[in-house]
């Protein structure tokens, strides 16, 4: 199979083609560097073996997505990975996120029409879940009220893509729930670089064990959780990588509209993550307390069933897994891709 994969050049995006491309599929990725570098790309390449056709192009733009879409004819599904992820940055911006996440899946939507091809896979998250949720979260929950612009832009596309199987059931859709993705691709080679002060929890951690952040800032202890920190679902980006390749399987089915969470099934608190991480790089890693960060939750995590039932995926890697590959790329990479 040929495989387009927008934002291909950003952090799960370059690990998935990592992953198709270690399984032969055919890739060509597209991204406009809004968040990431051409490094990426060159990196996946290296890793591989293999060959990776990159376009620089903005998703938002039919005319550049109609280029790539004539020069690469016969593409059979598209990885929809391209979008503004900071969800802070979103209360803050809340039309460029609108605009960007919606225009482009709006805009890849019609243009892949265009060129036959009705088949995609979408980057949604666990955020559509909503503030009041009963863990562990299954698909057929109810989606809830999010708490940012960046959320309502998951839940939106979610409603969009499924709308537009009922227009047309020609389009299969595979909605990917993704937990908290967190590591890098074991070689250390590529892995996540986020632009200026991290929003996460585990590229703040990484940069205070490597030195370029003092403390990490614990965002509230008094959560209904067993140490009071916020429990996630942390994933390994390969993991989830992989998590894509297999909902291949469900296009390949023509399974109409599909859900899935990519998630371990475990939580895991902030101050675990924080101990596992200086495990892996020998270190310890200076926190304190601070005030709960508006909009988070106490605690969420999957259950992951209907993925390992319906795609045969299942997450491999644990939370000490992930720690030692993320501190590989961070130490091998201090400077991320900019040196
Ligand atoms: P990322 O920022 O590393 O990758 C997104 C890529 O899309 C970037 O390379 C960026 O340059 C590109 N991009 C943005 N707008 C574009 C446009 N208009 N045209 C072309 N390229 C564009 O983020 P990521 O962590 O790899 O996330 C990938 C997807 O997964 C996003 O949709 C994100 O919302 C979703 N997601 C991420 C997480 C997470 O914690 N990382 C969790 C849930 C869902
Ligand atoms: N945290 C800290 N200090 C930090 C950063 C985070 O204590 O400096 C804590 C948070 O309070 C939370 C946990 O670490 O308890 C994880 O926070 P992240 O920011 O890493 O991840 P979130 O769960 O808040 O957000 C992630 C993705 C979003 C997605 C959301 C859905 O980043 O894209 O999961 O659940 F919408």
């Amino acid at each position: 199979m040929k495989i387009l994969a927008t934002g291909g050049a950003g952090y799960i995006g370059s690990h998935t083609c990592a992953a198709l491309l270690e399984k032969d599929y055919d890739v060509v990725a597209v991204d406009n560097l809004y968040n990431s570098s051409e490094e990426a790309i060159r990196r996946v390449r290296q890793i591989t073996g293999k060959e990776l056709r990159f376009y620089n192009a903005d998703v938002c733009d039919a005319k550049q997505l109609d280029d790539v879409f004539e020069a690469e004819p016969g593409i059979d599904a598209v990885m929809h990975f391209a979008g503004y992820k900071a969800v802070g940055e979103s209360v803050a911006k809340p039309l460029e996120y609108y605009s960007n996440n919606l225009n482009s899946t709006m805009i890849l939507a019609d243009v892949m029409r265009k060129h036959g091809c009705k088949n995609i896979i979408f980057s949604s998250s666990a955020t559509v879940y909503g503030e009041n949720v009963v863990n562990p979260l299954t698909e057929e929950m109810p989606k809830g009220r999010c708490s940012n612009p960046y959320g309502w832009t998951k839940w939106m596309i979610e409603q969009i893509l499924t709308d537009l199987h009922t227009s047309d059931p020609e389009w299969n859709v595979v909605l990917l729930r993704y937990f908290n993705p967190i590591g890098a691709h074991p070689s250390g080679l590529i892995g996540e670089d986020p632009k200026g002060i991290p929003n996460n929890l585990l590229p703040y951690v990484a940069q205070v064990a490597v030195g370029k952040l003092q403390e990490l800032g614990v965002f509230g202890d008094d959560y209904d959780t067993p140490d009071g920190t916020g429990v996630r679902d942390y994933v390994h980006v390969m993991d989830l990588a992989y998590g894509h390749v297999a909902a291949l399987k469900r296009i390949r089915e023509n399974c109409g509209v599909d859900i899935y969470n990519l998630g371990t099934g475990r939580g895991s608190s902030v101050l675990e993550v924080v101990r596992s991480f200086e495990k892996a790089c020998g270190k310890s890693i200076p926190y304190s307390i601070r005030p709960r960060r508006p909009g988070d939750i106490d605690a969420n995590w999957c259950d992951p069933s209907k993925a390992e039932r319906e795609l045969g995926w299942k997450a491999e890697y644990n939370l000490d897994d992930m720690c030692r590959d993320a501190w590989n790329w961070q130490s091998r990479n201090p400077d991320g891709y900019g040196k």
